[in-house]
């Protein structure tokens, strides 16, 4: 479930702006998680609690139902995906108690809430929704009715719930209070000037505060407009103790400024993401240092390195296990992450696994890591969120610098990924003494090139590829082709043209393509080949030719040095020689301009396609 969760709690004076505004302002910046209904509680000035929800669309369910002009101090609101209960206006969050004056909001599953459900409808609770969520605000209300406080009550509730969770709850009784909790399921405090927040993403606060606690499972507290009090259950031998936080030492200032989190007058977050580039690979590489160089030596004593990764994550991992064999000698293999499980047992001591998400907080990517972890194996996270939950759980965590990246298609933060593990591939390979330096020091420079490079693919190609999807966005299908390291660049392009313009685009080792793929191929079927460097180009002439030969319309992403390759090609991407590596970081920008454009063309919106999610914490 990727559903979104916001709480804001503020003084007199806090702003001008109702808070039903507010909140509904912080659930947009929250609309890429993906969801299907929006909901929010308010207690408002005169002391009452205000709950308004319904299915659909942010903007369409605030107009019908005034979020803008809700007034209050304090208030919860939720973009819901739905999971247990279909999309509909009694399942969309808040959800409340019988007196509804408990209003809860929750992303995550509660795993025993059939019996939980069971054994309040027994104490004569009676429900509205087919939510796990709604046995929350009940289980409060039934321990508040044997006389406990609401934050004992809460604590009490949250020691029965298995499962994950991310939950901000209010009270009517204590309604200057924001109680939350977070197992498994992302939630940050915000500290804001006469207002706190607790939210599942810092965009959704960023416009008030950039200071900012990342919570870890097993917390618990509530924030005032001036206080934040934080606890963590720890369970042993089936007693469960509370032990205080210090706040202090807990508080982050995040770098991302609110315009980079909001769209800077580009049509789309995809496209100002596209172009943003060259700064997220300059600010990738300036990073690199002592603690990548620190991971290079850990792989140089590694047996065998396992890269973990989903979606696009998972075609950065599939570069870096090519690199590290062939800079550096090394087993390296890379394996989709939910699949790792027929892997992991193989591994153990002695090994590596390093797990690449740019959020951070994949399930299939966490869960490989844990149990790499309990195998002996020393585990690497590779993210672009700091504390995010794989960070602090790996053993070691490196971070890409991309920013935030909103559009639900990665495309910054994949070519950093791939910048930040090339380098250190090589350096690995350097270290084990398999690079020459000199070889290591002409690659490091053609990365450091990159943003340059970069800079210069986005200027000259961006209205080819627009030309090019007036064709694209007509067809139904369309072929992806590579060799080596070209082969990650056409699964990368592939899936962007699949899951953005759904193109039913398949990618393939070009060589492979004759043993089946090609019998689909008849006149004007689209296939887009990618070379990285010219050593290429005498293999993938012949697939061009035979692709050719049945009526295909090649499309080439090529270095400007393989003219005979290009000679061939009907529609072609001609793009600066570079070192391989450092190509591989750059081909791909001409096959995300496609998607995007292609996208665009058939009226699709690139950054919210339809049944996908930016952060994916389901199996
Ligand atoms: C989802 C997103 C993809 C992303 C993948 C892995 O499927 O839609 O864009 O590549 O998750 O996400 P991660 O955060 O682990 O890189």
């Amino acid at each position: 479930m990727v559903c979104g969760i916001v709480g804001v709690t503020t003084d007199e004076g806090f702003s001008q702006e109702p808070l039903g505004k507010i909140i509904k302002e912080a659930l947009k910046k929250l609309e890429y998680r993906g969801y299907d209904s929006v909901g929010l509680a308010i207690v408002t000035n005169e002391g009452s609690l205000e709950i308004r929800k319904s299915r659909g669309m942010i903007d369409f369910v605030s107009r019908k139902l005034g979020f803008d002009s809700i007034s209050g101090i304090s208030g919860v609101g939720h973009t819901r995906w739905a999971t247990h209960g279909r999309p509909s206006d009694e399942n969309a969050h808040p959800h409340t108690d019988c007196s509804r004056r408990i209003a809860v909001v929750h992303n995550g599953i509660i795993e025993n809430y059939k019996k939980l459900k069971e054994f309040l409808i027994n104490e004569g609770h009676s429900f509205t929704s087919d939510t796990d969520t709604e046995v929350i605000p009940h289980l409060i209300e039934s321990f508040k009715r044997k006389g406990y406080s609401t934050y004992e009550a809460f604590k009490k509730t949250i020691e029965l719930l298995e499962g994950a969770y991310a939950l901000a709850m209010i009270d009517l009784d204590e309604p200057e209070k924001i109680f939350f909790a977070r197992k498994m399921s992302p939630l940050i405090v915000g500290l804001g000037n006469r207002s706190n927040f607790v939210a599942s993403d810092i965009v959704a606060f960023i416009d008030y505060t950039r200071r900012v606690i990342v919570l870890t499972d097993g917390e618990i507290g509530y924030v005032t407009p001036s206080k934040v009090v934080i606890e963590k259950m720890i369970r042993k031998e089936g007693v469960i103790t509370w032990v205080p936080i210090d706040i202090k030492s807990r508080i982050r200032s995040v770098e991302w400024s609110p315009e980079m989190a909001s769209k800077e007058g580009y049509d789309f977050f995809m496209i100002k993401e596209i172009h943003e580039q060259p700064y997220a690979l300059a600010s990738t590489l300036s990073a690199v240092g002592e603690s990548i160089n620190e991971i290079a030596r850990v792989l140089t004593r590694s047996e065998r390195v396992l890269l973990l990764g989903a979606g696009t994550s998972y075609h950065a991992t599939l570069i870096t296990a090519l690199l590290l064999r062939r800079y550096a000698n090394l087993w390296a293999e890379a394996v989709i992450a939910s699949e790792s499980r027929w892997w992991l047992n193989a591994l153990g001591q002695g090994d590596v696994v390093i797990g690449v998400s740019q959020s951070g907080e994949t399930i299939d990517t966490l869960r490989g890591i844990r149990e790499a972890k309990e195998r002996g194996a020393l585990t690497i996270a590779v993210t672009n969120v700091i504390e995010s939950t794989i960070a602090r759980e790996a053993d070691m965590a490196v971070y890409i610098r991309a920013g935030p990246e909103i559009g639900v298609a990665a495309t910054k933060t994949f070519t950093s990924q791939v910048a930040l593990l090339s380098y250190l591939a090589v350096k690995t390979g350097e270290l084990r003494g398999v690079l020459k330096p000199s070889l290591a020091n002409e690659i490091y420079s053609a990365l450091r090139e990159t943003p340059n490079v970069v800079a210069r693919i986005l200027k000259d190609e961006e209205k080819k590829a627009s030309v090019l999807a007036d064709k694209m966005s007509v067809k139904n299908n369309a072929y992806y082709l590579g060799r080596g390291l070209g082969l990650p660049i056409a699964m990368e392009g592939a899936l962007k043209m699949k899951e953005i313009a759904y193109v039913h685009a398949e990618a393939y080792p070009a060589g492979e393509s004759k043993h089946g793929p090609i019998a689909l191929v008849e006149k004007d079927f689209p296939v887009v080949f990618v070379i990285l460097s010219k050593d290429e180009e005498e293999l993938i002439k012949s697939n061009i030719e035979e692709m050719k030969a049945r009526g295909a319309y090649a499309i080439l992403v090529s270095p400007n040095n393989a003219e005979e390759a290009l000679s061939l090609a009907d529609f072609k991407f001609i793009l600066p020689v570079q070192h391989e590596v450092a190509s591989a970081v750059s081909y791909v920008i001409p096959l995300q301009l496609l998607a995007y454009y292609t996208a665009v063309k058939k009226g699709l919106d690139p950054d919210k396609p339809r049944n996908l999610a930016k952060t994916v914490t389901v199996f």
